[in-house]
């Protein structure tokens, strides 16, 4: 990100007025300092770590991605005053607080491994060759202390070295591919490239497959659907949202098999 401009403000009711999609400070709201990089700021005490950036100037060309805690794309590494502990966090997530000192790491180098997933044993032993620092691991459970996402990092790592892909596969599935465990391992494993290898094993030749999803691409293979895709892609705009606006939909919290629409002639 860099430090783009610096926010307008209104000296007479000395209230910052902002643009897009930073905060808008109303009279009388609150702010609290915060340290980026370094540099004190007042923040509004609302906002995420992300938006307090951006309302004091901070322009985000990296570092940030779905604004939903989806992305892994902006890790934030900080220290409370008076707290010797690090914490971690995703900017987009953390609301601020009074005195912290961040910094930004959206990207940490790890080693990743080369591999084409078609041609791969579906074997504990193959991620093994492919990682073998995997075994550098000494169970500090640094890792799983510094997951944003709760991740029980450490656990899928035992997992594969006991050779449960399956179990590994399932501890590991909220990773959002932060880097933020890499970046305490003290034996420098990349775990996220780890076990994002483990999901893809898994996912391709361990999960049971789904009877229903095999016949669903079945009929689009055979073409069941390209007539009604041709015609939507050539409707107009206004019927289009017509058609949107007045589609059924799916009663909140109905479990599966419970409801179903009226028109089935696609299902
Ligand atoms: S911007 Fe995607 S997780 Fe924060």
């Amino acid at each position: 990100m860099n430090k783009a401009q610096t926010h307008p403000t209104n000296e007479k009711q000395n209230q910052k007025i902002a643009t897009g999609d930073r905060a808008i400070l109303p009279d009388g709201a609150k702010t609290v300092p915060i340290y980026v990089m370094g540099k004190r700021y007042e923040v509004p005490e609302t906002l995420t770590i992300m938006k307090a950036m951006e309302f004091v100037g901070f322009k985000f060309i990296r570092g940030a991605g779905c604004r939903g805690g989806i992305c892994g794309a902006c890790s934030t590494v900080y220290r409370k005053a008076g707290d010797y502990k690090l914490h971690f966090g995703l900017a987009c997530q953390t609301v601020v607080e009074p005195n912290m000192v961040l910094t930004q790491i959206p990207f940490y180098p790890a080693n990743r491994a080369v591999y084409n997933i078609e041609e791969i044993e579906p074997t504990a032993e193959s991620v093994y060759a492919l990682y073998p620092e995997l075994f550098r691991c000494v169970a500090c459970n640094n890792c799983t202390k510094a997951c944003p996402m709760d991740v029980e990092v450490m656990d899928y790592i035992s997992a594969i070295k006991q050779g449960d892909l399956a179990k590994a596969a399932v501890l590991s599935f909220d990773c959002i591919q932060c880097g933020l465990c890499a970046s305490r391992c003290m034996g420098e494993l990349p775990q996220y490239h780890i076990a994002q290898l483990v999901r893809r094993i898994y996912g391709k030749y361990i999960q049971p497959r789904a009877e229903h999803l095999k016949k669903r691409v079945q009929e689009i293979d055979s073409g069941k659907y390209d007539g009604i895709v041709k015609a939507l892609t050539e409707m107009e705009l206004e019927e289009l949202k017509r058609r949107y606006l007045e589609s059924e939909r799916e009663p909140n919290m109905a479990l599966p098999g419970e409801w179903l629409p009226k028109d089935q002639e696609y299902l």
